[in-house]
C-alpha cells in the first residue's frame, strides 16, 4: 500500500484496560481509556503500516483501518498477543494489564447472605505480557522491535527517571514510554482519560531520554517515527 514510513511493515498495537472476572456479572478493572494505544494503532495506519490492534476495554472506538482483535482478561491479551506477533516488525504494549485475576472464577453470582461471612477475593499474579514478549522475540526474531509503558512516580529512593531506567532493563523492550504520576492524589488523573500527556522516550541503546508533551496523538507519532527510524536503521 501506501509510501509512508512504515509501508509493508506490520505493527501489533494492544490498547485499553484488560477486565478480570470474578463471577459471571463482576470483574475487577481498571481506568485504562485506550486512547493512547488507539493513537499509536492510528499514527501507525498513517505511516502506512498493516495494523493489528488488540483491544481490551476502550473508551473510544477502535481505529478504522486497523485489524481489531477484542480480548476481556489480561490472559486473553496475552494469547492474542503471542498468536499476532510473529512476523511482526514492531510491537507496542499500550495496554493496562492487570497485575493480578482472582484465584478462582466463580460459576455463579457471588450471593449476599446475611448468615454468612462476608466473601474474600484471593488474587493471583497475572503473567507479564511484555516480558513474554520480549523473551519470544528473543528467541525467535531478534530484529522486532518492542515497546513497551509505565507509570512511574519518583520518591526518596529514586527519579521518575531511574525508575524508569530500571524498568527498561527489567521488561527488555527497546522502547520505553514513561509517563510521570504525580505522587498526589490527582495523579491518576492526568494520565487516565486525558487527551494529553507528557512522556519521556527511553532505549535500551541509551542516549538522551526524548521529552514529549502534547496531545496523545503527538505522542503516538513521536512513537512512530522512533519505530520507522529504527526499523530503517536495522533493515533499510
Ligand atoms: O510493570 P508495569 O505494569 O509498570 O509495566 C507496564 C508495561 O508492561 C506496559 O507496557 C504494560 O502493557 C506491560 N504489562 C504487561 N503485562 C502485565 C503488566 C504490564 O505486558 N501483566
Amino acid at each position: 500500500s501506501g509510501v509512508g514510513a512504515l509501508a509493508g511493515k506490520h505493527v501489533l498495537v494492544s490498547a485499553g484496560g484488560t477486565r478480570e472476572p470474578i463471577d459471571p456479572v463482576r470483574f475487577l478493572g481498571n481506568r485504562s481509556s485506550g486512547k493512547q494505544g488507539s493513537a499509536i494503532a492510528r499514527a501507525a495506519l498513517e505511516a502506512g503500516a498493516r495494523v493489528t490492534f488488540v483491544a481490551a476495554h476502550l473508551d473510544v472506538a477502535p481505529p478504522a483501518g486497523a485489524e481489531t482483535v477484542p480480548v476481556d482478561s489480561a490472559l486473553q491479551m496475552r494469547d492474542a498477543m503471542l498468536a499476532n506477533a510473529p512476523g511482526a516488525d514492531a510491537v507496542v504494549m499500550a495496554a493496562a494489564v492487570a497485575d493480578f485475576r482472582p484465584a478462582e472464577l466463580l460459576g455463579s453470582k457471588l450471593k449476599k447472605r446475611d448468615d454468612a461471612q462476608d466473601p474474600v477475593i484471593a488474587l493471583v499474579r497475572n503473567p507479564d505480557i511484555l516480558v513474554e514478549l520480549v523473551a519470544r522475540r528473543n528467541a525467535e526474531e531478534p530484529s522486532q522491535f518492542i515497546v513497551g509503558f509505565a507509570a512511574e512516580t519518583g520518591d526518596e529512593q529514586g527519579s521518575v527517571l531511574e525508575y524508569g531506567q530500571a524498568k527498561l532493563a527489567r521488561k527488555g523492550c527497546d522502547l520505553l514510554v514513561l509517563n510521570e504520576v504525580g505522587a498526589d492524589a490527582s495523579g491518576a488523573e492526568r494520565v487516565f482519560g486525558r487527551d494529553s500527556n507528557s512522556v519521556q522516550l527511553l532505549s535500551r541503546g541509551g542516549g538522551d531520554p526524548e521529552h514529549v508533551a502534547g496531545s496523545k496523538d503527538e505522542v503516538a507519532r513521536a512513537v512512530v517515527r522512533r519505530i520507522s527510524q529504527e526499523l530503517a536503521a536495522s533493515r533499510g
